[in-house]
């Protein structure tokens, strides 16, 4: 029987702050403190193929940077899948979450670092949209990652310039793709 005592915090800051796919006690908005969010690891299993991977988001160490996403209670038992479906390249990390009303607790979250093969690290900021714009992959096209991620970081009201700048520039390349092209 599920003892309550065993439960882990899992923090998410990609996919997970809006679709968890996994059962969870409770799920909180948290932030991390020391890490800052980058669309530089690769995706070639599920934003993307092997051939045209996309870009998903993992931490990067940055002194002084705050990461806001969302926090889920989970049970031992349900990191099992997670650990399988994140293999591409994360490990696990334990760092303090902090929420919004000054509580804090440990917590594992999921980090890309360069040491894996998909990792791809820092692009113009033009090549990353056009990248991201273009990848499909089996969970479905890379666009929709970024902006699922922009608009429900904007429902926390968190603000995130690499993000907003990153779906900013893939809308615009995304309408420009479906107007008709005049001479
Ligand atoms: C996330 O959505 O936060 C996430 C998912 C898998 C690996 C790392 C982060």
């Amino acid at each position: 029987h599920f003892d309550d005592h065993e439960a882990i915090w899992l923090f998410g800051y990609g996919s997970l702050i809006w679709k968890a796919g996994f059962p969870y006690l409770e799920r909180r908005p948290a932030h991390i403190h020391g890490w800052v969010r980058r669309f530089w690891q690769g995706s070639h299993d599920h934003r993307g193929t092997p051939e045209a991977p996309g870009r998903v988001a993992t931490l990067l160490p940055c002194p002084g940077a705050v990461c806001h996403g969302m926090a889920y209670r989970i049970t031992p038992e349900t990191l099992h899948p997670l650990d399988v479906r994140e293999k591409n390249g994360y490990l696990r990390e334990i760092t303090t979450l902090h929420f919004a009303d000054g509580d804090t607790a440990q917590g594992l979250t999921y980090i890309a670092t360069e040491d894996n093969a998909a990792f791809l690290g820092e692009a113009e900021p033009t090549a990353m949209a056009r990248q991201i714009a273009e990848a499909h992959g089996p969970s479905g096209p890379n666009r929709d990652y970024l902006l699922n991620l922009a608009e429900a970081l904007e429902a926390l009201g968190v603000e995130d310039p690499h993000v907003t700048d990153l779906a900013r520039r893939v809308r615009t390349h995304a309408s420009a793709d479906i107007e008709p092209r005049t001479r």
